[in-house]
């Protein structure tokens, strides 16, 4: 087995905002970490075997009576701790210090001034010279305002006496700030000072060591059976098959379902890149006419969602059978593009402190008598590992930094009753959008864009002629998680452009209008 995780770090999280942001940093400088709840069983974080151990930031007040607190263990295994925001106000709390709550939250930049040094900030200062200084962002309400015994006061601001602090004896360092984001100019240069040079942590995780890492597992886990995977086109499900092609060959069998609901001619493309460019063993069923038919008469968006999600199961069930019968074995193993995110537990969910409650897309599960078992090879990866590997698997960098798809696809952007007609409209409507996209650089930019069909007629003049025709609205989100987003500014140049383009190649739509709405209270999509 490759080492790959010999060498890592624990996250304890206490629900803040940035935890992930916190551990895809760590990774992407080559040091595998994980995220447990702060209330997770302390007897395994002395059995996990870190190097070091982060206290993350969160929304609770040490100044509380029951305010979550680091688990003994955390101090008793011996490992160096950093503190980040409240994780470093539970240290001065646990350790003998003192918080206390301000009357006003400080959020944004601040500038910290070095006024010890510590093997955390040793060479690092965005002002050197005589006074030591580090530009930084904060977003807190509590602070620590007297560092527990043992520990320096190694930085401060205008507005917080202890800004950071440390026990050298102990490598335990608390900062207030977040050196997660981009705007702490050197954020980066510390976390990794903490990682690698503090902590001693080899850089084993890179996008090679972890391809490598999970051909092995994969092989250990499946050994001869057959595997089958629901290919869908989107970036998890083709990593998924790209790996498990590297790792097993033909004993992957994956089922691409043409539901008609995808993009303009994304059947072909999933077949060109993924059977053909990549020699992987897909099953196309051209399912179109079964969706359409299922489908007519349904305008109810959760019935449209049921519908397309009880007919993939359907459809899947009656081709894994036919493999079982083909190949006189029975399919053992499932694979899912299950990632890191979906896997993540809650600060506080054993103790019922939860503060974020996900929203999930599930698209249902599959049939009870089909008794696969999972083999899940991105688990442990963040979406951007993901790609990664994606690319060093060898599919094409467009496929694998493509804007996210929903599972029903288009049937959630015919708004009401989804008909054959209304499909290819909005598909080709939907692929003028995305081209001009990526002409103008702007498809980077934005975190997902399409076009929704709107089954209402709006008058315009074609040609001579009056028509009566459809309306299509254009979306175009920046979001971090999904969670919230903003409509893109885009320039309107562009948006004329498109427009033009479809108005005029498309027969059938009159009209098209720009959603500048906001999540909340918007979704992203419109149904
Ligand atoms: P909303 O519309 O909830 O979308 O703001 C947030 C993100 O989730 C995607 N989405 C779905 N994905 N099945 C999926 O697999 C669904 O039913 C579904 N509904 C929304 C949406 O595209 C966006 O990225």
């Amino acid at each position: 087995m490759t080492q790959i995780h010999s060498d890592k770090i624990l996250i304890l999280d206490f629900g803040a905002q940035y935890t992930q942001l916190i551990a895809r940093r760590i990774r992407e400088l080559g040091v595998y970490c994980e995220i447990w709840a702060w209330d997770h069983e302390p007897t395994e974080i002395l059995a996990y075997g870190a190097k070091g151990i982060i206290l993350s930031g969160g929304p609770e007040s040490t100044t509380l009576e029951d305010a979550p607190k680091a688990p003994q263990e955390v101090f008793d295994a011996g490992l160096p701790i950093l503190g980040i925001c409240y994780g470093m106000q539970t240290l001065a709390a646990q350790l003998g210090g003192a918080t206390e709550a301000a009357d006003a939250r400080e959020f944004g930049h601040a500038k910290v001034d070095i006024v010890a040094s510590d093997r955390l900030f040793a060479g690092l200062s965005d002002h050197p010279g005589s006074a030591q200084a580090l530009d930084v962002w904060m977003s807190h309400g509590d602070h620590v305002s007297v560092a527990p015994p043992g520990f320096i006061v190694t930085g401060r601001t205008d507005r917080v006496p202890v800004a950071t602090m440390a026990n050298e004896d102990k490598r335990w360092y608390g900062v207030q700030f977040h050196p997660e984001v981009t705007h702490t100019k050197q954020g980066g240069a510390l976390l990794k000072r903490f990682v690698t040079e503090i902590c001693g942590c080899r850089t084993l995780w890179t996008a090679a060591n972890i391809i490598e890492d999970q051909i092995e597992r994969v092989r250990a886990q499946v050994g001869n059976d057959q595997v089958l995977l629901g290919l869908s086109g989107g970036v998890d499900s083709s990593v998924v098959a790209a790996l498990l092609h590297r790792a097993i060959g033909d004993k992957l069998t994956c089922v691409f379902v043409d539901t008609g609901l995808l993009r303009w001619k994304e059947g072909d493309q999933v077949m060109a890149t993924m059977a053909e460019h990549m020699g992987v063993k897909v099953i196309r069923v051209n399912a179109a006419d079964r969706y359409f038919s299922a489908l007519a008469g349904h305008s109810d968006p959760e019935a449209k969602r049921k519908i397309i999600g009880r007919l993939f199961v359907e459809i899947f069930d009656e081709e894994s059978s036919k493999l079982t019968t083909a190949s006189g074995g029975q399919v053992k193993w499932l694979a899912q593009g299950t990632i890191y995110p979906d896997v993540i537990e809650s600060a506080g969910s054993k103790t019922g402190k939860a503060h974020v409650i996900k929203s999930h897309h599930n698209v249902g599960g599959l049939p009870e008598h089909m008794k696969l078992k999972l083999v899940e090879p991105l688990r442990e990866l963040f979406k951007d590992e993901v790609r990664r590997i994606g690319v060093e698997l060898g599919l094409p960098r467009e496929m694998v930094y493509r804007h996210p798809f929903p599972g029903p696809g288009l049937g959630v952007r015919i708004l009401g009753e989804v008909k054959p007609e209304y499909a290819e409209l909005l598909a080709r409507a939907d692929a003028i959008f995305m081209e001009e996209l990526r002409l103008w650089d702007l498809y980077d930019k934005t975190s997902q864009a399409f076009a929704v069909f709107l089954p209402v007629k709006s008058v315009g003049v074609v040609g001579d002629a009056r028509a009566y025709e459809w309306v299509i609205a254009l979306r175009a989100v920046e979001t971090i998680d999904f969670m919230t987003a903003h409509w893109v500014h885009l320039p309107y140049d562009f948006l004329g452009k498109v427009s033009n383009r479809i108005i005029n190649e498309l027969r059938g739509v009159s009209r098209v209008v720009y959603d500048i709405s906001g999540k909340p209270p918007a979704t992203i999509e419109w149904e």
